[in-house]
């Protein structure tokens, strides 16, 4: 089964779709199969990828409801040439509903992903901000997640409030999903404040911080926009390089 990744986080915002975007760029450029699953009906993480699907094409919506069954009819390339995208669209929106009443509504991820996610060694699956039927799938389907913390105290709430997410959707869904890493985004050194929570949050969450920091770099708004992961789009930038301490620090979670 290939490793499986929720970027999960329930501040808006604070770059799961940064981070998921272009962790799975950076994997896939070492050579590791990646498929990056676009669950949040904003699309984000599809258009920062240059993909925009249209009403006939399958996307995970159809897949989630059973109207599509074939994952490879729905995954998209990428300008990365290992980094494959099932994208997302805002149709998703629907599925919350539509799921409802659907008895494993809570499994269907992790059920699709189980029976067509080989030929990939990894699965990163990214989240919206609320906690809805679409965050549960997520953390159903992933044994690990990895939360983007800000220096800021709503942020350091997020965080807290997704623990306790996690382990009551352990506890009463009979998961073992844990939050393998906290990654600080956006990271400026200039701001007090800022020095001061990551502080506090080391001081809570030490373990579970990893090593990188990735800054405040004004080129992953530009590479997003422009339909590029930041390795291709910014190769000798500060983000590329925080970037790569990532994809490092991914073998040690
Ligand atoms: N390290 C960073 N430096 C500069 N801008 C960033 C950074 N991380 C994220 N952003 C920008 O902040 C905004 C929110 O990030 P995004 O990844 O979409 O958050 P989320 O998915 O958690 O809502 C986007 O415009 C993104 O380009
Ligand atoms: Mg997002």
């Amino acid at each position: 089964m290939a490793r499986r990744i929720a970027l999960t986080g329930l501040k808006g915002g604070c770059g799961r779709t940064t981070i998921a975007v272009n962790l799975a760029s950076a994997l896939a450029l070492r050579g590791q199969k990646t498929l990056l699953v676009d669950l949040d009906p904003q699309a984000a993480a599809t258009l920062c990828l240059g993909v925009e699907p249209g009403p006939e094409d399958s996307t995970i919506y159809e897949l989630l409801i059973g109207q599509e069954d074939n994952l490879a009819r729905a995954v998209v390339p990428t300008p990365v040439k290992d980094l494959h995208l099932l994208p997302s669209a805002r149709r998703l929106y629907g599925a919350e509903l539509e799921l409802a009443d659907e008895p494993n509504r809570a499994l269907k991820l992790s059920g699709m992903l189980d029976r067509m996610d080989e030929g990939y060694s990894l699965v990163i699956v990214d989240c919206p901000a609320n906690f809805g039927l679409l965050t549960l799938n997520a953390l159903c389907a992933c044994p690990e997640a990895l939360v983007p913390v800000l220096g800021s105290s709503l942020s350091m709430a997020a965080v807290e409030g997704l623990m306790e997410v996690v382990e009551a959707v352990n506890a009463e869904l009979g998961v073992e999903t844990r939050v393998a890493g906290m990654a600080p985004n956006m990271v400026d050194k200039r701001t007090g404040t800022q020095a001061a929570i990551m502080k506090k949050i080391e001081g809570k969450y030490g373990k579970s911080l990893v090593r990188s920091r990735i800054r405040l770099d004004a080129k992953l708004p530009e590479a997003s926009a422009a339909g590029k992961p930041i390795q291709l789009f910014a190769p000798k930038s500060n983000a590329a390089y925080d970037f790569e301490v990532l994809a490092d620090d991914m073998s040690v979670l």
